[in-house]
């Protein structure tokens, strides 16, 4: 089983090749390496063998693509397939992040195919979810996750939904400063729980579920210790090495307390 706390870094379209190594560096001078938590850092695809390079030796830091194509390979200009990242070395993806949603159309019906390539290519989906300010409003963010949640897992086998993470993170808290509450978090994981323990009928139902969304140094230890939390996915605050290792810290305080 994956240990926890997972700290997982979207780097979103940040840092190349030259920063995403002096990053790693700076990062595993203040980190020491942990047993207890799971490190994940998503940089961009150009960016993933300089960080396979940068990590080898930390068996704590792992790396993850922020996106792939649901196809293993053939005529799809600028895409990535899953086999790619993976001999890219990323053992994780994220599929469906709000931005994939919201800024280029990305459907629930493809997410679920992107979650099947993943998985086939021996990948890590991180599927994430989570719903807009208008629908949070209008007392909607439960149907939406858990219709997002249901799209995206539907094609995988039980084996592989035991295998996947999940992240919630409301569209209207990432990038904005505005963060759910530990307990708004714990509400919403404690009903992607349940569902996953449909999903998977009577197979493991202790599937990570991350936070995501204005995470910083600040909230990050609140975060964390709210009940059903397992772990964070950061944005903005992972683009600083100081910042990220405090982040990382408090998941390892987290983890000590378990
Ligand atoms: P911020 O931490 O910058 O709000 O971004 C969250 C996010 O989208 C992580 O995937």
């Amino acid at each position: 089983m994956i240990a926890r706390p997972v700290l997982a870094a979207n780097w979103k379209m940040n840092l190349g090749p030259h920063e995403a190594r002096a990053f790693i560096a700076a990062f595993a001078a203040r980190s020491p390496e942990q047993r207890g938590t799971t490190v994940i850092i998503c940089p961009p695809d150009v960016s993933l063998d300089a960080a396979r390079d940068a990590v080898s030796g930390r068996a704590d830091i792992h790396l993850g693509a922020q996106n792939i194509f649901w196809e293993d390979k053939g005529a799809y200009t600028g895409e990535t397939s899953a086999p790619l990242a993976r001999a890219t070395g990323a053992e994780f993806v994220l599929v469906g992040h709000s931005e994939r949603r919201h800024v280029f159309g990305e459907t629930d019906e493809e997410t679920g195919r992107k979650c099947v390539a993943a998985a086939r290519a021996g990948l890590t989906p991180i599927l994430c979810v989570g719903e807009t300010l208008a629908e949070r409003e209008a007392g909607e963010t439960e149907r939406v996750v858990l219709r997002q949640l249901h799209a995206g897992l539907r094609g995988l086998t039980p084996a592989q939904v035991a295998g996947s993470l999940v992240a919630y993170e409301p569209v209207w808290a990432i990038g904005t400063g505005r963060t759910a509450t530990p307990d708004d978090a714990s509400t919403t994981h404690r009903a992607l729980r349940a569902a996953v323990g449909g999903v998977l009928g009577a197979a493991d139902r202790d599937v990570p579920i991350l936070y995501g969304g204005s995470v910083n140094t600040a909230n990050a230890a609140a975060l964390l210790a709210a009940p059903g939390v397992d772990g964070l996915l950061v944005g903005g605050a992972s683009l600083d090495p100081v910042s990220w290792a405090s982040i990382v810290a408090a998941g390892a305080a987290r983890a000590a307390h378990r």
